[in-house]
């Protein structure tokens, strides 16, 4: 099979930070196809070898495992070129159409790595070069939209262009072999299944923490918040795997009508719910990693009196028969105490227990970051203190990058390779998109109605404290409070 990827921000930070490394791994591991082209187009002048020259320089920052040798990076070098574009001018779109004939490769992905506000520019303008074939792909980098409205407009512009499989919308948590893990945990396995329901589980809590702040990117960070960044697209995603049905087939569109099922079943908010089920902060200055950092305010490009949210936690329920009943916590913050995303499933404890002094209910711990794995929580007998046998917590723990040491592929490789062989399940459908904004629009209209809850906390806590009484009016707590 021979493809064409065209990369639109070819000079952009996610081109050659994660797009470009991501390739070059695919390259070095044998996994990308043969008989490939990678095409940067941006604004700028370069030639093809001084757009290698510069992609080379960007290597350098790219983190030391993950960077070629020269000689590696000639030979990747070879698959490259560069053609500048004017993404306004319809002369360029037919440039890079003969581009793409002089080879007419069996597949031609044209990934959009640009800000999304040119999305429907771009998308006009591929339309009408006809550059939307039935062997085009375009890939979709996130965010896409705002909020519902600015989502439906980018869907409305695709949908006139391009047919929905044609549609690739990133999602990089998607690519993670972790979350990928989720789906053979639960359908390649008959031994959660059963458990998998309210009359065994008591909540679920997925956390997305960060102990990075906003870096450099103060300024898309302050019109987007925490929310929009993380909550809308990777935490419900997560929640709508952990909660789906079995679809019928791994096909893509089985897959995602079931995730979509999720979003749909979703308790809906209302101003009251926001208020009682939502807790917004905003990290100030304090120490990570035993670093001293500044606080949100005093990062480069955000606003002194910013009332943007850098942490979420909620709490919300999947009204169906499965879930009923069952709070799901979402939390994800920058500048937490570690980098650490994970799902955990608590069980309902024992109905009675005859072991005195412990009655602890038994957890599975799904590791997606820094580490990669599974822990399972039970309780285990661990000796006797002459009277009663004493029960001890253990947990069987299960690590992925040890047992498959050779097999890891990161999330934009997976999710290239995957666009380029046209395999859709780990993209996002434009409806899943759409009923995701759909689910979180009264909290951000909420907000925007009433700014006074947004809570302060310091850079290298877990957030504010309202979160842990978040959870703690359930009965329940965070797994670092255990
Ligand atoms: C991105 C967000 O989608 O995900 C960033 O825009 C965030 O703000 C990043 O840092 C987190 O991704 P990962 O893979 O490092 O957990």
């Amino acid at each position: 099979m021979s493809f064409d990827l065209v990369f639109f921000g070819g000079t952009g930070d996610l081109t050659w930070r994660k797009l470009m490394p991501a390739l070059f791994q695919a390259f070095r591991h044998g996994k990308l196809p043969p008989n490939g082209r990678i095409l940067a187009v941006a604004r700028d002048d370069h030639s093809d070898e001084r757009y290698r020259a510069w992609l080379k320089e960007r290597f350098q920052e790219v983190d030391t495992p993950k960077r070629p040798t020269d000689e590696e990076f000639a030979r990747f070098a070879e698959l490259i070129f560069y053609r500048r574009v004017d993404l306004s001018q319809p002369a360029h779109y037919q440039a890079l159409k003969s581009w793409l004939a002089e080879r007419n490769a069996d597949t031609a992905v044209l990934y959009l790595a640009t800000s999304p506000h040119l999305f429907p520019v771009i998308c006009e303008q591929l339309g009408a070069a006809g550059l939307n074939g039935p062997h085009v792909r375009v890939v979709l980098e996130k965010p896409l939209g705002h909020d519902l409205r600015s989502a439906q407009e980018i869907n409305r512009v695709v949908r006139s262009v391009f047919t929905e499989n044609q549609a690739f919308r990133i999602d990089h948590y998607l690519g993670k072999p972790s979350v990928q893990n989720l789906m053979a945990l639960r359908f390649g396995n008959a031994l959660f299944e059963p458990l998998w329901r309210r009359e065994c589980i008591a909540n679920i809590q997925i956390t997305l923490a960060e102990s990075i702040g906003v870096g450099t990117r103060g300024d898309f960070y302050d019109r987007t918040g925490a929310l929009r960044d993380m909550i809308q697209n990777h935490a419900l995603q997560l929640l709508t795997m952990i909660a789906m049905e079995p679809p019928s087939s791994s096909d893509a569109d089985a897959i995602r009508d079931e995730k979509l099922k999720v979003l749909r079943s979703l308790k809906p908010f209302t101003p009251e719910s926001v208020a009682r089920d939502v807790v917004r902060g905003q990290y100030r200055a304090g120490t990570v990693d035993g670093q001293p950092v500044p606080g949100y305010l005093e990062e480069a490009k955000v606003p002194p009196n910013s009332r943007c949210e850098t942490f979420v936690a909620l709490r919300t329920e999947v009204q169906n028969w499965r879930w009923a009943g069952v709070p799901f916590y979402l939390r994800t913050g920058k500048r937490l105490a570690a980098r650490d995303a994970q799902i955990v499933v608590n069980f309902r404890p024992t109905p009675h227990s005859i072991f005195p002094g412990i009655n602890q209910p038994n957890k599975l711990v799904i590791k997606l970051q820094p580490e990669d794995g599974l822990e399972l929580h039970l309780l285990a007998a661990k000796g006797t203190d002459g009277q009663h046998e004493t029960l001890s917590p253990v947990f069987l723990d299960l690590d992925f990058d040890k047992a498959f040491p050779t097999d890891r592929v990161g999330a934009y490789e997976r999710l290239l390779l995957d666009a380029i062989a046209g395999r859709l399940n780990l993209f996002v459908r434009s409806d899943e998109q759409e009923q995701a904004w759909r689910w979180v629009e009264p909290i951000l209209e909420a907000w925007r109605r009433d700014d006074s809850g947004l809570r302060s906390y310091k850079a290298g806590s877990w957030g504010p404290p309202a979160a842990s009484a978040l959870v703690a009016r359930d009965g329940f707590t965070w797994p670092e409070e255990q």
